[in-house]
């Protein structure tokens, strides 16, 4: 009999980006929903555009730009919402609106508490449960492709979700997605719900029923499997788990258990297991997550033997400690040393195997930038590659500032000092400061703080050898924000104060840019509104 397939719903650019300092531009948001494409997911779930004008924007570029996969927009159970969706995804050969609403006694009585949801309970779950139906009602004004999620479905009363799911099947939702939004479930419970709902309602051949579990207690991944083993057919997840609190099922893991263990599942998916190592990459990259050392899959020691006993069996019969190999997920591939004496072709063979794809016009800037950083480095390796493009990427998307000189003096009987000039782009002026600090780093960006007029508040601030030797490089990372979005710089040299500044100077930018599309695209979303009347959302 043929294997069922297994639709694969990434949603590293909406549940994904909402972790907690994850924003990411949005020039890197298309970047990588190419990048999903190539990797073969069926559905990139592209943003949330009624929650600002940012997000509209990325969902507009990406239904533009991006072409294979179906291109999914997010929106409560709000007229609003939904019609700021199907405007963003207007023009789109594959779309689909996903609504939501909570179905849960918890959130009804914390959310809805307000009485014209209802007296009591059982009066607010019918409003829920008409506003869900009206939701699907409405997005089927743009789209005959319409997912609806029963928010926090995992500690929802079964009966009430039956009732809830088989009312918007009714209404014209294709897919029915049942989330563990705060990742409570056990992997048999969830398993079980999928297979109550299922059985409790009646539906079509074209139904397709969905997983969307968060990492809570650590069980995305098998709560997800489990969910596919009881029927679902759609596994919600994001490149490295990325995620609200701690992250969603990680992409790569799902895949790789319904490859390694295909016999078991008898599932197949579209995704092409040796592009999950540069996705992650990728991800990592522009979001400023890094990957743990031991993450299955994507860490740098997921296919690395340390004992000896595990080395000798390895060389013996690798399959002795080994399920998967390294080149499957696309890890170890045998590469070109980049370095030095590299020409054009070894560099840009090597990014287009990492799926860095750049034009004419950005290759030689980018050349530029690889032989400027091989005189600083002996070998550049997969990460100086990824580092170097998005460290051009964002001068180029985000040309605000740009950090001209510095200097930095400390000493066992002086106050770290430091001095920069800063060319601000957008002013065509140069502004130079001097500032003191706790320590040299401190005194920098202080110095950078008073030539740069962007408010805001350092986050966080990080720093890790990535190679080894002693031209070993620092990798630094900040993250700054005010009372919203949080932004990530990274930059990565062997001299770890010039990191710092760069890294500080990427962040900045970042933030920057936000702002200013944040204003510019504000009269689009302000016409929107207006256009339907809507109103902006509670
Ligand atoms: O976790 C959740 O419930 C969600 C929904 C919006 C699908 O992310
Ligand atoms: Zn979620």
């Amino acid at each position: 009999m043929a294997w069922d397939s297994v639709i694969i719903f990434d949603t590293t650019l909406r549940d994904g980006e909402q972790a907690p300092g994850a924003a990411m531009t949005i020039p890197e948001k298309v970047e990588i929903a190419h990048q999903l494409s190539r990797l073969g997911v069926d559905v990139i779930e592209a943003g949330f555009p009624i929650s600002s004008p940012a997000q509209f924007e990325a969902v507009r570029r990406i239904v533009k730009e991006v072409h294979g996969p179906t291109i999914c927009a997010l929106a409560r159970a709000k007229n609003a919402d939904i019609d700021a969706a199907g405007k963003a995804l207007e023009g789109g050969a594959n779309t689909r609106i996903h609504t939501f609403i909570a179905t849960s006694d918890i959130h009804l009585n914390a959310k809805f508490a307000d009485a014209r949801y209802g007296v009591n309970l059982a009066g607010k779950r019918q409003t829920i449960k008409k506003m869900a139906v009206e939701a699907v009602e409405r997005a089927k004004r743009f789209t005959t492709n319409i997912e609806f999620s029963a928010e926090d479905a995992g500690r929802t009363d079964t009966d009430y979700l039956c009732e809830v799911v088989q009312a918007v099947i009714d209404a014209g939702a294709t897919t029915i997605n049942l989330p563990d939004t705060t990742g409570y479930c056990i992997s048999d419970e969830y398993a079980d719900l999928i297979r109550r709902v299922m059985s409790g309602c009646t539906f079509g051949k074209n139904i397709i029923f969905s997983t969307h579990c968060h990492d809570d207690l650590g069980l995305a991944v098998a709560n997800s499997l489990a969910g596919v083993q009881a029927g679902a057919r759609q596994v919600e997840c994001t490149i490295n788990g990325i995620g609200e609190r701690a992250g969603n099922a990680a992409l790569e893991e799902v895949i790789m258990a319904l490859v390694v263990r295909a016999p078991y599942f008898e599932l197949k998916t579209n995704v092409n297991p040796a592009l999950l190592t540069q996705s992650s990459k990728m991800v990592s990259t522009f979001s400023g997550f890094l990957v743990q050392h031991n993450k299955a899959i994507v860490g740098k020691n997921a296919f690395s033997h340390e004992a000896g006993i595990h080395q000798d069996g390895v060389l013996k019969a690798r399959e002795t400690y080994e399920i998967m190999r390294a080149e499957d997920v696309g890890q170890a591939v045998e590469s070109i040393r980049l370095g030095r004496h590299s020409g054009r072709h070894g560099l840009f063979s090597r990014m287009e195997q990492l799926g860095i794809h750049s034009t004419d016009a950005e290759k030689d800037l980018i050349y530029d930038e690889f032989v400027r950083l091989a005189d600083r480095k002996k070998e550049i390796n997969d990460s100086d590659l990824f580092n170097l493009v998005h460290d051009y990427k964002n001068v180029k998307t985000e040309p605000h500032y740009q950090l001209e000189s510095f200097q930095v003096s400390v000493g066992t009987d002086q106050e770290p000092e430091a001095k920069v000039t800063i060319r601000d782009l957008r002013r065509d002026e140069t502004i130079e400061k001097v500032a003191t600090g706790d320590g040299p780093i401190d005194a920098l960006f202080r110095a950078i703080d008073h030539a740069v007029n962007e408010g805001h508040d350092l986050v966080n601030y990080s720093i890790r050898s990535v190679s080894e030797g002693a031209d070993a490089f620092g990798e630094v990372t900040v993250l700054i924000g005010l009372n919203g979005p949080l932004f990530a710089g990274k930059a990565s040299s062997t001299d770890v104060i010039h990191a710092s500044a760069e890294a500080y100077m990427n962040a900045l930018n970042s933030l920057a840019s936000h702002r200013a599309e944040e204003e510019s695209i504000q009269f689009v979303a302000t016409g929107i509104m207006q256009a339907f009347g809507s109103g902006t959302p509670e």
